[in-house]
């Protein structure tokens, strides 16, 4: 795994699209996987200023989101769907057609996992996902205790959760519900990352970059990925153990493998 400490949620931004850059640059319609939330916000906007400046081209690439509410129509304002549209898809003038996300209120839910499953198989896979974390070490919304194995389906938030994005709804509404792309779906994706900002996510990045593997931290599946990426701002990462060796493997990368 790459371990990756930086300054300010500015250069976790600029670091994570780097990344994200390389893995998209080498397939001719490339697949990416959104996540929600306030930890890709950096990355969206360093992806915005190299579409902008014409060094990356997402025009046929396909996306893909990791999570949505259940019972929430995709026009919701708190939906994630319109989180996508409005943090992603709008300000970098991708064509909504191309941007996927799992149905908040299908009739049929598990038939509508499915289909997404199915639609993420029929693009060619997922090239680059894009995760956060939450407290709880959940990633999508595969809370503590999903299977290692799972694919798309309905979970329900637990209370810590449901507690952390409480910010984004009145005092009285938490939807109970999601749907998820399962652990085994976000592992199938060609290159993982992850970012995370602030100090509430400290004790989540060490269980899940150091701790044992294990469904209590769901995030600890990233150790068994082959191209897993963490990128942390000081806050998130100041309870890693081997900070130094991160800092070390990162002054000296090879300037191939170096961020631009
Ligand atoms: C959202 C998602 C979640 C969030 C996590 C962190 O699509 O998949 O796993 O990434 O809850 O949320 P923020 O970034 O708001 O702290």
């Amino acid at each position: 795994m790459e371990v990756i400490i930086c300054a300010n949620e500015q250069q976790v931004g600029r670091i994570a699209a780097s990344r994200i850059a390389d893995s998209l640059g080498r397939r001719e319609s490339p697949v990416m996987g959104l996540a929600t939330g306030s930890s890709p916000l950096g990355t969206y906007a360093a992806l915005k200023e190299r579409v902008d400046d014409g060094t990356l081209d997402l025009g046929r690439a396909q996306f893909f989101a990791l999570d949505e509410y259940w019972g929430l129509s995709s026009d919701h304002p708190n939906s994630y769907a319109e989180t996508i549209r409005a943090t992603f898809t709008e300000p970098l003038g991708i064509d909504p057609a191309r941007v996927h996300v799992p149905s908040g209120d299908a009739d049929d839910v598990d038939a509508a996992c499915d289909a997404y499953e199915q639609a993420i198989s029929a693009a060619g896979g997922i090239d680059v996902q894009i995760l956060g974390i939450g407290s709880n070490g959940h990633i999508g919304f595969n809370e503590p205790g999903s299977s290692f194995t799972s694919r798309t389906r309905m979970k329900t938030l637990t209370a810590r959760t449901r507690a952390d994005n409480a910010r984004f709804f009145g005092p009285d509404f938490v939807p109970t519900h999601c749907v998820t792309q399962g652990l085994g779906t976000i592992m199938g994706a060609g290159r993982l990352v992850l970012t995370a900002l602030g100090a509430a996510k400290a004790d989540a990045i060490a269980a899940a970059v150091e701790g044992p593997v294990s469904a209590m931290c769901p995030a600890s599946i990233l150790q068994f990925h082959r191209y897993a990426t963490v990128v942390v701002d000081e806050a998130a990462g100041a309870k890693l153990q081997l900070k130094d060796y991160y800092r070390d493997s990162f002054a000296l990368l090879p300037s191939s493998r170096r961020p631009h």
